[in-house]
């Protein structure tokens, strides 16, 4: 009889989760709304005719990563201390880090990469007492040719070794004028009614420039910070006692349909097929209505989501997001 009751809930699950929508359809969010257990809400994001353009901001190839921090990358073995809290968030232990507050936006490029690993870093920087700081997306995207293909994908996890053997300039947000090499592409609505000009065409990868910006005060080389150690991290508690020690940390997951629409709640994979692998920045974590969470920065700008941020189920490693941790300590 309980086998009977198993296997018609298991039936039941499965039909919801092949459940067949338009990508990005009215219908798929009505859906995802409806389901009394999803503990997250969906919303109009992108319409149904920008799946292509949504696609391309998904710059990683997370088989390319793994193979790449298994090979090159150190495997930290965090030692979790039991003091470790339930809710952690970093904007409010390091207030004098304002990065923390930060999102950005990678514009209609595949950036995803070069923005989930130098977000990371520059939070860290300040946390480690260098300074407040913004590293430049622009350099990673444009010159490190070894993490990628600039606004076609690259690798979040080669940009820490690039970070620790050739180190990254300073540069702020676009128009900015902040630092070395301040980001070139301009802020743009991914999303229906923001205030910025919307997302046309596909970003060609700007030409690499080893030089500053006009005005600038230091030379390309002198404005270089370089990582002393560059890792990876794998376990829920190991991640979540590198956050507490050392700020924000690099991660990759898999980007389904429905991940498009989330507007807020705590997320996890309820409709839709794979569409590809995305960077991001993990922040810290928590527990809401009974369930853990990853805070998450997205790069798509703060009309994205819940203010630009997500929460993302933790600690059964939704959509691989535990797989694909790295992270890095700056040289001071
Ligand atoms: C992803 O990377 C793997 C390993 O490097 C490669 O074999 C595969 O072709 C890549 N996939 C795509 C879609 O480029
Ligand atoms: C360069 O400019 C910054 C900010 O304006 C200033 O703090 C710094 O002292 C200057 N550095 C040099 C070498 O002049």
């Amino acid at each position: 009889m309980e086998f009977l009751v198993l296997i018609c809930v298991l039936v039941a699950l499965t039909a919801a989760n092949t459940k067949q929508f338009k990508p990005l359809s009215d219908e798929q969010i009505t859906y995802i709304n409806s389901l009394s257990g999803a503990n997250w809400k969906a919303g109009r994001n992108f319409y149904p005719h920008e799946l292509e353009r949504a696609k391309r901001l998904l710059g990683v190839n997370l088989t390319e990563v793994m193979e790449f921090s298994r090979k090159h990358l150190t495997y930290k073995n965090v030692q979790v201390r039991d003091d470790l809290p339930v809710n952690f968030d970093p904007r409010t232990k390091w207030t004098h880090c304002p990065s923390l507050i930060e999102i950005w936006d990678q514009s209609n490029c595949g950036s995803c990469w070069a923005f989930g690993a130098v977000e990371a870093i520059t939070d860290r920087i300040c946390i480690k007492g260098g300074g407040q700081v913004h590293i430049s997306t622009e350099d990673v995207n444009d010159c490190c040719t070894y993490c990628g293909d600039g606004c076609d994908g690259g690798n979040p996890a080669r940009v820490y070794l690039w970070y620790k053997s050739q180190g990254i300039v300073t540069g702020g947000q676009y128009g900015s004028n902040e630092g070395c090499k301040p980001y070139s592409l301009p802020h743009c609505d991914h999303h229906t009614t923001g205030k910025y000009p919307s997302c046309k065409g596909d970003a060609p990868t700007p030409a690499c420039q080893l030089a500053c910006r006009s005005g600038y005060n230091k030379t390309y080389t002198e404005d270089k910070r370089k990582a002393k150690s560059s890792y990876s991290i794998q376990s829920e508690e190991q991640i979540m006692q590198d956050l507490v020690d050392n700020g924000p940390v690099t991660a990759a997951f898999l980007v389904y349909e429905d991940f498009l629409s989330y507007k807020s709640g705590v997320y996890k994979h309820t409709a839709g097929g794979v569409l590809g692998g995305h960077a991001v920045k993990i922040l810290g974590y928590g527990v809401e209505n009974g369930e853990k969470y990853w805070l998450v920065a997205n790069s798509w700008n703060e009309d994205w989501g819940d203010k630009g941020f997500f929460k993302i189920l933790k600690g059964s490693n939704e959509c691989l997001i535990e797989d694909y941790v790295v992270a890095g300590e700056p040289q001071l």
